[in-house]
């Protein structure tokens, strides 16, 4: 379905994000990718969406080489991915309505898309999905006048709405309060449950993780450091996974702690 060989990347101005990085998942799967910040969790799923191309290794997505087909075959592809950004990229004044309904623009032919947005057509889907995250109230609310969990709530609607074969998840609840997450990632995997759709989401509250996700990626330093069943995840491999940098990556701030203690990850949110 998907899978990584041996990825590495590195951003443009040479931050080096990710390193052999080697992943595979089938059909259905669902997996959460942790780590601490700056580990590569947002540069491994952009390149699970086909946004970015690695540098090295090779990237396999839904049966296909992204890279090797031409730009018509690129968006058919990305057509069939959703992702939920860890920041939504949703134009400020778009009513609710149409930022769901643009969730299926890349399958719709760009007369139906373009109408779709003067008048959007499936108020009924819409309305649906956004019941699904207790937001059936706001569908003609404008997105620079939602909350920010809110927001984030809509950018989860726009791909429930879109069906993709292969859903990607980029901190999709990291604004939201503890019920409310709970719920949301309870959506997200009834989705891939119903539509057998890969899920792969990065979390940083690893409670969340290991009650939704039966496969867990731990990353660090743009390798991964672990894949196992969440079952066989140990207080031990997520302190480790979450340890501090040695100290000389503290020295160049002000507040340096006198000694830096290892987090201890499993309660709660991490962040
Ligand atoms: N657009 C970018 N340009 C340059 N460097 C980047 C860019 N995006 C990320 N990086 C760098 O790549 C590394 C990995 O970043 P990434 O965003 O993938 O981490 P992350 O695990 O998602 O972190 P967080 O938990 O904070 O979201 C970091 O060192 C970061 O500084
Ligand atoms: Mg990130």
């Amino acid at each position: 379905m998907i899978s990584l060989a041996a990825v590495g990347f590195t951003h443009p101005n040479g931050q080096r994000a990710l390193r052999e990085v080697s992943l595979a998942a089938r059909a259905g799967e669902r997996l959460a990718v942790i780590g601490p910040s700056g580990a590569g969790k947002t540069t491994l799923l952009r390149l699970l969406g086909a946004a970015l191309r690695p540098a090295e290794g090779a990237v396999r997505l839904l049966e296909q080489d992204p890279w090797a087909a031409n730009a018509a075959g690129l968006r058919a592809l990305r057509a069939r991915i959703g992702m939920v950004h860890q920041a939504p990229p949703i134009a400020p004044r778009l009513r609710v309505v149409s930022a769901v309904l643009s969730g299926r623009l890349g399958q719709w032919s760009a007369w139906r898309a373009l109408a779709s947005l003067l008048h959007p057509s499936d108020l009924a889907g819409a309305q649906e999905v956004l019941a699904r995250l207790a937001l059936q109230d706001r569908l003609f609310d404008r997105c620079d006048r939602l909350s920010g969990g809110q927001l984030q709530r809509v950018g989860i609607a726009r791909v429930l709405y879109q069906r993709p074969a292969l859903l990607l998840a980029d901190e999709p609840v990291s604004a939201l309060d503890p019920t409310l997450a709970d719920a949301t990632l309870q959506q997200l995997v009834a989705q891939s449950e119903s539509t057998g759709a890969t899920l792969v989401a990065s979390l940083h509250a690893v409670d969340l993780a290991l009650r939704w996700f039966p496969r867990i990626v731990g990353m660090r330093d743009g390798r991964v450091s672990f894949d196992r069943p969440a079952a066989e995840v140990s207080p031990e491999m997520l302190a480790a996974l979450y340890a501090s940098e040695p100290a000389s990556e503290w020295r160049r701030g002000e507040a340096t702690p006198a000694r830096v203690e290892p987090v201890a990850p499993s309660l709660g949110r991490l962040d």
